[in-house]
């Protein structure tokens, strides 16, 4: 593993759906920085498999974000065990894709319950045990390019995203005073499985051969290819750290250069 400067030392990060993907990266990168994390998932044995792989300094937790008790018990036991938490990554999220006369009522209810919803309460129920414990913290939200702007084919995810960077914005102005700070990060096109996913999604519905979607949107991007979960690791850590104490309700573009604001 590479080191790293102990910018989070001695710090207990909670990062939701971090069993793959780029929240498995960011565990990686805080544990390289000197915290202990806690990896909260609905996918328990890929959440188990990945923490066993980064060694002692992670652990798995069961997390459905769309579920009050899951939420609660996940918090308890990471208070117990930890001492407390000092940093929340609301990374976990769903896809979905398709024309607006085919959307699905049942589709729409479970992005924006695990997008919005999920972010939601994940930060009320983190914010709770900060402010009870008065240390601060730090909380993190991966919304996307998808929320900047809509997409024709993508209109409930990128609804949802813009919904996360309006949360970010509010969560922030109502938490800073207890100097909880609230950012949020928005990648581009991050390869992974996620990405694997969509590219078979956009396939079906734009009529190409799988892999072809992927490759565009990688030469579409001005760095000249897909981001990979190391890519946003910087950002991650340092919104997670005393460097970012003064950055209140902010959403970092982090994607090669493909949204600029
Ligand atoms: N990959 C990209 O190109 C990209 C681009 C922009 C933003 N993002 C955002 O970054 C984040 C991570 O993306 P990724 O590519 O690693 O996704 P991913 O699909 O690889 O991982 C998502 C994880 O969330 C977990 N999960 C799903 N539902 C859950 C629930 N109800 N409760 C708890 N965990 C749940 C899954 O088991 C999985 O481990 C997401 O918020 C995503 O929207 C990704």
């Amino acid at each position: 593993m590479r080191k790293g400067l102990g910018r989070l030392e001695g710090k207990v990060a909670l990062i939701t759906g971090a069993a793959r993907g780029i929240g498995a990266g960011f565990a990686e990168a805080y544990v390289r920085e000197g915290a202990r994390v806690v990896i909260g998932d609905i996918n328990l044995e890929r959440a188990t498999e990945t923490a066993k792989a980064m060694g002692p300094q992670v652990s798995a937790v069961f997390l459905d974000v769309t579920q009050q008790a899951a939420i609660d018990a996940a918090i308890t036991s990471i208070e117990s065990s930890h001492g407390g938490l000092d940093i929340l990554v609301n990374n976990a999220a769903l896809f979905d894709l398709a024309p607006i006369v085919e959307i699905t009522r049942e589709s729409c209810d479970r992005l924006f319950a695990i997008n919005v919803s999920g972010t939601l309460f994940m930060m009320q129920a983190a914010a709770k045990s900060m402010i009870a414990r008065g240390k601060g913290g730090k909380i993190i939200n991966m919304a996307s390019q998808a929320g900047r702007r809509g997409e024709a084919l993508v209109a409930v995810y990128c609804a949802t995203k813009a919904a996360v960077i309006s949360l970010t914005q509010s969560a922030a102005l109502n938490l800073i005073q207890h100097r909880i700070n609230v950012n949020a990060i928005a990648p581009g096109v991050v390869d992974g499985e996620h990405w694997d996913g969509v590219d078979a999604l956009f396939a079906k519905y734009e009529n190409r051969p799988l892999g072809e979607k992927k490759r565009l949107v990688g030469q579409g991007v001005p760095f000249g290819r897909m981001a990979i979960p190391d890519d946003l690791s910087g950002m991650a850590i340092f919104l997670a750290s005393a460097e970012s104490d003064y950055i209140v309700a902010q959403t970092y573009n982090v994607d090669g250069g493909q949204w600029m604001s």
